[in-house]
């Protein structure tokens, strides 16, 4: 991804739009593909019209790309874009200045809760879509939503609750919002933050929410330059662990940094709670940001710099409510993005975590790693040849007793663009070679979250 004269974002390699919508049906499969993984894989991620440009690498309107697996084939792979009132051509801003959530990309996450799917964005309303991709239109839960809704719900593995928040630059800057398992939006409360900021991602545990206040700001001077936010050194950063059933936040202050994506969160047995997520140097932030179009101080932080201050790896914040203090760790030195893990054990305390290596700055080709937090072994599975894996979804075996029992799936593309496969590989053991490799009809550009929704529930 580079930069052009005119200020828009080139997308090019394995980051390249693709023009149109297509079907496929009996894909080619190198391996076998396990039987019971019978469902649809769904990844979504910024395609851009033919002949649009984007500001910044975080938009263009969102596309899911679709493999329907059954009985151990490749039944058939499609993409659709997500027709949002964008894709329309309606303003984010009408007339009278109020904004429209339901004009914006749904262009970052696709997951499927209560008989729903639905396209997420952070900025905008949700988008339901049926089973075969189209577009049913956005979906405000009868009316009761009236924010934007993140692109990183949490749904409560024992309850089946969907947690989730929305962000906004005008006040309430955040709002805690909650869905009972059928699907009904059930509670909304606002969270008191100091002031706007972009945030990604939260966890749960089992008794709290863990929101991160982070130091990218929203700034007003940027509107109509791509993404609105920017690094502030003034801001501070600060973790917040609120009861889930409502209450005060109680704030933890960090080491300013910042975190698109949590891995997990827990609580230990002293009450503490533990946050494992992947930080983003102030230096790492710098780079990262300007090299997808965002707005940072310089031209963007050298990579010696990021790396010095951590990069983007993996660290562990532990909350101490007794003592009022965050501990921080690095867990690992190699720059990831993507963290996955068994959602059976969604805020409670996981064993392993999956993640991408993204690491090509310091000399290491493309990889899928898996980290073993408690043994502190870490397995990775090496993609060779020039190419970059997309967030690999874990989708546990139907008979697993074991939490690393199961598949991780994900999009693998080599980085000039030529081709993608979805790669299945078992989780248990990730040094092995491929389970299989369902050979796609297309590249799939390199894009953002999926799920495996399995046809049986
Ligand atoms: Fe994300």
């Amino acid at each position: 991804m580079t930069e052009s004269a005119n200020g828009a974002v080139r997308l090019d390699g394995h980051l390249e739009p693709v023009p149109d919508e297509i079907d496929a049906v009996n894909l080619p499969v190198t391996g076998v593909l396990p039987p019971e993984l019978t469902g649809r894989y769904l990844r979504n991620g910024p395609n851009p019209l033919p002949g649009e440009t984007s500001s910044h690498g975080f938009l263009g309107h969102g596309m899911i790309h679709g493999v329907r697996l059954r009985d151990g084939r490749a039944e058939w792979y499609r993409n659709r874009w997500v027709r949002t009132g964008r894709l329309a051509g309606d303003p984010f801003v009408r007339p009278d200045g109020t904004r429209d959530l339901a004009a914006v990309a749904a262009n970052t996450h696709v997951i499927e809760h209560s008989g729903r799917l639905l396209a997420l964005v952070e900025s905008g309303f949700p988008h339901a879509l049926t089973p075969d991709l189209d577009t049913l239109g956005p979906c405000d839960f009868g009316g009761r939503l009236t924010t934007a809704m993140t692109a990183h719900p949490k749904e409560d593995p024992d309850t089946g609750e969907l947690f989730f928040f929305g962000y906004g630059i005008r006040p309430p800057y955040l709002t805690y919002h909650r869905l009972s398992a059928d699907g009904e939006l059930v509670h909304s409360a606002e969270v008191d933050v100091p002031g706007p900021t972009m945030v990604h991602d939260f966890a749960i545990t089992r008794n709290h929410l863990v929101w991160l206040d982070l130091p990218v700001v929203f700034d007003g001077e940027l509107l109509g330059r791509g993404m609105p936010f920017r690094w502030d050194d003034g801001y501070g950063a600060r973790l917040g662990v609120m009861p889930r059933n409502g209450g005060a936040v109680r704030w933890f202050e960090i080491e300013p940094c910042y975190v698109f994506h949590v891995g997990n969160a827990w609580e230990d047995e002293a009450g503490r709670i533990v946050v494992d997520g992947v930080r983003y140097s102030p230096a790492a932030w710098d780079r990262i940001w300007s090299a997808i179009g965002g707005v940072t101080s310089g031209a963007g932080a050298p990579v010696a710099a990021a790396a010095a201050q951590g990069g983007t790896c993996l660290y562990r914040w532990v909350l101490d409510p007794a003592t009022g203090r965050a501990r921080e760790e690095q867990l690992d030195d190699r720059w990831v993005e993507f963290p996955t893990l068994n959602d059976d054990l969604v805020g409670r305390g996981n064993r392993y975590l999956y993640a991408v290596v993204d690491d090509s700055a310091a000399g290491r080709t493309g990889a899928v790693v898996k980290y073993d937090l408690r043994g502190g072994a870490t397995q990775t599975h090496e993609l060779g040849g020039d190419r970059v894996s997309g967030e690999a979804v874990f989708v546990p075996a139907a008979d697993g007793r074991a939490e690393d029992e199961g598949w991780l799936l994900s999009i693998v593309s080599d980085r000039a663009g030529t081709g993608s496969d979805l790669l299945v590989l078992d989780a248990t053991d990730l040094s092995a070679p491929p389970v299989a490799s369902v050979h796609l009809p297309r590249r799939v550009p390199s894009g953002f979250h999926g799920s495996w929704i399995p046809d049986a529930h």
